[in-house]
């Protein structure tokens, strides 16, 4: 049984599509049980694809992670896979059938999540320390989009009060500009996304996107704050750590936070999903940074 929050989410971003994949992904899992000999186990938390424990033919443990036929996601998520395994950082791909719309991983063993279980200090160290490892240098620009091509996502803002929007777009105009040494970024790197595996902390779920580091902190500042007493503390406090453990620039992680809270708000709503005004309240918090 597909938990009903999933097929929720599915829906929000897929709509009828996405009620079609939903209703004969059972089948489809079946089939592939079959033609390739694994057997499907577990699910994991899911928010946007079918992610579940398999074992593999020769008795190898291993994740099935599927999307919707062509969906560009998993697609780029292969490519960006395929570049990051040459480094330490990230979970490896063992078999593409994005074809088929699904992909085969390397299982994170035990596949804790760096999320707030620990204090903050050690989280933000241990994602200094990945984002470390998962450098890339040898990348093709023609098979990832680029931070210019996801910001355009404001441009088809809805029910985002408008001064964010010209605010987001004159300084993301600004670090465009500035931008002179662009290397591929992971682009969601957060603590649900980064799981320990034998005692090593590793990447998982890339979006693969050209950009500049300086990027890559917002989205885990932007994870598990609004649960805190201090939000406003705790996010200057984890720049200023990524600034001295990862050598980020300070004022840069700040200009790509606000923008990048903007556009996340953004996306929320065209996801139907409920998280466009604490994004803004991060907006307004990154403002007073600015
Ligand atoms: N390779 C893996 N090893 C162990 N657990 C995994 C692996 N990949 C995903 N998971 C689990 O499944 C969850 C959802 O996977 P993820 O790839 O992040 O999907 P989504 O694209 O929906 O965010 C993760 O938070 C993690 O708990
Ligand atoms: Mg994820």
């Amino acid at each position: 049984m597909l938990p009903e929050t999933f097929k929720h989410t599915i829906h929000g971003v897929h709509g009828e599509n996405g009620d079609v994949w939903i209703r004969g992904l059972p089948d489809r899992l079946a089939g592939w049980e079959e033609k390739y000999g694994i057997k499907i186990g577990n699910f994991y938390p899911m928010t946007f694809h079918f992610v579940a424990e398999v074992t593999l033919y020769g008795g190898e443990e291993a994740v099935i992670k599927a999307g919707l036929p062509a969906d560009k996601e998993l697609i780029n998520e292969k490519n960006a896979l395929a570049v990051f395994g040459k480094g330490t950082g990230m979970i490896k791909l063992l078999e593409d059938h994005t074809d088929e719309g699904f992909l085969l991983l390397e299982k994170a063993v035990p596949g804790t999540i760096l999320s707030d279980s620990m204090k903050d200090e050690k989280a933000v160290a241990a994602a200094a320390g990945v984002m470390e490892e998962i450098r890339a240098d040898d990348w093709d620009s023609k098979h990832f989009p680029h931070l210019s091509d996801w910001f355009k996502g404001l441009e088809r803002a809805e029910d985002i009060p408008e001064r964010y929007i010209k605010k987001a777009s004159v300084v993301v105009k600004e670090l465009l500009s500035e931008m002179h040494h662009p290397t591929l970024l992971h682009g969601d790197l957060h603590q649900n996304n980064i799981l320990s595996h034998h005692g090593v902390w590793k990447a998982i779920d890339p979006k693969g996107v050209i950009g500049e580091k300086e990027f890559e902190t917002a989205v885990f500042c932007r994870n598990y704050l609004f649960d805190k007493h201090h939000p406003f503390a705790v996010l200057q406090n984890r720049l200023s750590l990524f600034e001295k453990a990862a050598g980020l620039n300070l004022d840069k992680m700040i200009r790509w936070g606000y923008c990048g809270a903007v556009l996340s708000a953004c996306w929320c709503k065209e996801d139907h999903m409920p998280c466009a005004d604490e994004n803004l309240k991060l907006a307004d918090l990154y403002e007073k940074l600015l």
